[in-house]
């Protein structure tokens, strides 16, 4: 049984961290922190967490020692604390963005601040563990992805492996209201949020950084844009991504890139069906689960390879994702606590 703490637990990150950790049988929750609600029940924020826990919030800065500290503060907020925090905790799992560049310069440049520790990024690995499985067996520091960029690197990585598409990639993104955290803002208001198909980032979506980094080891002129747009649901991204296959390229191939990459990944499903409604990803089933599901379709009149990936943005995308590295880092099964199948319907 190892003691977690968690860094930031009132937030959407957070509670889903609990609510997978309770269900976890070799993880004890020591400490859950939250300054605005310190003193105060879990289960007042994550009302669905009623009698799993009587846990209540402390403040962070009585945080204890523990085996394993999650961080799920905002962006540029951990690089902060972190001098303090590895005093706390010999191994650290950060949901945030600062320690997910290998290379300072990109984060500042992409997020429009200074690195305030940038000394220390080269001890972080990148947290999904399709790509990086090994490293983060031996790691003790993991920086988990966003989430548009976890369902992007996984939709376009065995494409990029295997040299199957051109060098430009367009993706279209559709987002859900629980990506942008619990702080209210105007735009979350719900007379302004709700109902909308809101085109608000057409480009300069700061996960294009994280989706070239972790590509161009495999072609590094790899062109990503993305143009994100807000729908009306809580949870879940869907990912439409316009790609070129390269000249001669055939569907077989794309199965088979696929099938070597996945077929034994837990939590990777190829969804490419010729009947039924749900014939693509689609991430209204994946509600809570740690799948990411991808199809795909050849467009020979217009020689395109489009490409269909969703997931559960607050689970794949950034909760289970650390979760599954947890596991890795201390020998447990991979899978364990992320088993939920989803519902349907929903
Ligand atoms: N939401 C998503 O879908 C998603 C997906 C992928 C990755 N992430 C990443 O996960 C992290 C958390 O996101 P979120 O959506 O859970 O955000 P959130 O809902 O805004 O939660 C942030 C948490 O951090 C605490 N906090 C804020 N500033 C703090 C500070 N200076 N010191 C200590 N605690 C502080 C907040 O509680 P108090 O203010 O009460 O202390 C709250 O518990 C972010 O870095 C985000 O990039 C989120």
């Amino acid at each position: 049984m190892i003691k977690t703490s968690i860094l930031g637990a009132s937030g959407y990150a957070g509670g889903e961290l609990l609510r997978i950790l309770l269900g976890h049988t070799k993880v004890k929750i020591q400490e859950t922190t939250s300054r605005q609600f310190a003193n105060q029940p879990v289960s007042l924020i994550h009302p669905n967490l009623r009698k799993k826990t009587d846990l209540i919030f402390s403040h962070p800065e009585n945080l204890k020692k523990c085996d394993l500290l999650f961080v799920a503060l905002p962006n540029g907020e951990s690089m902060k604390y972190m001098s303090k925090l590895k005093t706390i905790a010999k191994k650290i799992i950060d949901l945030g963005a600062d320690y997910r560049f290998r290379d300072p310069v990109v984060f500042e440049s992409w997020y429009a601040q200074k690195h305030t520790d940038s000394q220390f990024l080269s001890k972080f690995v990148y947290g999904i563990a399709e790509l990086h499985r090994e490293q983060i067996k031996r790691t003790s520091y993991i920086a988990c992805a966003g989430c548009e960029a976890t369902v992007s690197i996984l939709a376009l990585y065995p494409l990029v492996k295997y040299h199957l598409i051109e060098e430009k990639v367009i993706i279209d993104a559709k987002m859900s209201s629980s990506q942008a955290g619990l702080k209210p803002s105007l735009s979350s208001h719900h007379p302004e949020r709700a109902g909308v198909v809101r085109s608000y980032l057409p480009t300069g979506h700061r996960h294009t950084a994280e989706i070239i980094q972790e590509l161009s080891p495999f072609n590094n002129s790899i062109g990503v844009a993305i143009s994100a747009t807000a729908l009306d649901m809580v949870r879940g991204l869907l990912v439409t991504i316009h790609t070129v296959p390269k000249k001669g390229i055939t569907e077989k191939d794309i199965w088979k890139a696929y099938r070597n990459e996945y077929q034994n990944e837990p939590f990777i499903r190829i969804v490419k069906e010729r009947q039924g409604i749900y014939r693509y990803p689609e991430p209204k089933i994946l509600q809570g689960t740690n799948f990411c599901d991808i199809g795909f379709e050849m467009d020979k009149i217009t020689n395109r390879l489009v490409v269909i990936a969703a997931i559960d943005n607050l689970v794949k995308g950034t909760a289970g994702q650390a979760i599954q590295a947890m596991n890795l880092m201390f020998g447990f099964p991979e899978t364990m606590g992320l088993e939920f199948t989803g519902l349907h319907p929903i």
